[in-house]
């Protein structure tokens, strides 16, 4: 199913994106902690005239990963390389890519966790020691050689830090966790990306759209666009209060911007499992999802809202989730009893 408020790219995301994406520290708003803290990493590392530690950037998507890689990259004034963890393969594939790196160059690798074993196992030296092992031949007559390499800063990211592989983590000198935003961050996101698409807004259509966002800057845009089609055709072009309402009720946002399947979610917990715990595959089967994308893309911003409770045996909604969807609360005292089928 297409849904609106899904944090993860689309096709529709990328000439948007790109537009849209700030350039330079400056015009990163918010998640002041990680900006802060790399200021001081860059002007540190430039002061003695170093490449930057290996860094590690984590959280939901949608939230300025990707677009921090390539900031920092603008910042130290240094060429970035772009791939993907599914898309090195093999050994040989890293072996490729790190050759061809300069001193001082940046290497990001998004979907960091998704990367195999084996050619973990080659980025350890790499990321250590700037060498790269390679082994010629097979069997007893196998022998290895090393290649030493310029320094470079390995960028990483990942939606999801506890899949990677301890020694992977513990080579990263640096590692920030990107949070959602806040509603006045969101604001001044679309406020931004209003200017930079042409598109007039006032304050309060601001608002209606920054309160569905779900905290997302990638979300963020795409309702502004969507609300922006919907003013040029409906209203006058002008992105007011009223007509966001509208615009926003068709695409089936509610009002803190979950949708259809947050719901289900949600509903399946509390109606088919007396509000948890249960496990997340459990879930996933009932509504038909995998429970990969529940964990990405649906579950942190229930987390955040504290509609969900992770517990070691699972799943739990909270009191908050069931005044949302106006459920009758949960009979107190007994919160954890599990269901008698
Ligand atoms: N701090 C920010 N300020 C302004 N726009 C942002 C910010 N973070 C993200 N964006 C916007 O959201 C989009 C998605 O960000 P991206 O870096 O691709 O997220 P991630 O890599 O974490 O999934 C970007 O193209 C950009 O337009
Ligand atoms: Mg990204």
């Amino acid at each position: 199913m297409e849904r609106i408020i899904s944090a993860k790219l689309k096709a529709e995301d990328l000439a948007l994106d790109k537009g849209l994406r700030p350039k330079r520290l400056t015009d990163f708003i918010g998640q002041d902690k990680v900006k802060d803290n790399l200021k001081i990493a860059m002007t540190a590392a430039q002061g003695r005239g170093e490449p930057l530690d290996h860094i590690l950037l984590y959280g939901p998507p949608g939230l300025g990963k990707t677009t921090l890689a390539y900031i920092i990259a603008a910042e130290m004034r240094v060429n970035i390389k772009v791939t993907s963890g599914p898309a090195i393969e093999r050994p040989g594939d890293i072996a490729a890519i790190i050759t061809n790196l300069s001193k001082g160059d940046i290497l990001f690798i998004d979907e960091v966790h998704r990367l195999s074993r084996v050619v973990e196992e080659v980025l350890y030296p790499v990321m250590e020691e700037f060498a790269l092992d390679i082994v010629m031949g097979k069997g007893a007559g196998a022998r290895s050689l090393r290649l030493n390499l310029p320094r470079f800063t390995l960028i990483g990211a990942t939606t999801r830090f506890a899949l990677l592989s301890p020694p992977l983590r513990d080579r990263f000198g640096a590692v920030y966790r990107l949070d959602f935003y806040d509603e006045s961050a969101i604001e001044a996101i679309l406020a931004r990306s209003a200017r930079l698409l042409g598109v007039e807004a006032d304050r309060k259509g601001i608002e209606e759209i920054a309160k569905r966002a779900r905290g997302t800057p990638r979300v963020a845009n795409r309702l502004l666009k969507r609300v922006r089609d919907y003013a040029q055709v409906m209203g006058k072009g002008i992105i007011t209060a009223k007509i966001a309402l509208e615009a926003l009720e068709k695409l089936e946002v509610d009002s803190i911007g979950l949708d259809e399947i947050d719901h289900k979610v949600l509903r399946t917990i509390i109606q088919k499992f007396n509000g948890g715990p249960v496990g997340l595959d459990t879930i996933a089967a009932a509504i038909g999802e995998e429970a990969d994308t529940i964990m990405d893309v649906y579950e942190p911003y229930l987390l955040q809202l504290s509609f969900l409770e992770r517990t070691p045996r699972g799943r739990t909604a909270t009191r908050f989730a069931y005044e949302h969807l106006g459920l009758p609360p949960p009979k107190k005292g007994k919160p954890d009893q599990p269901t008698l089928l």
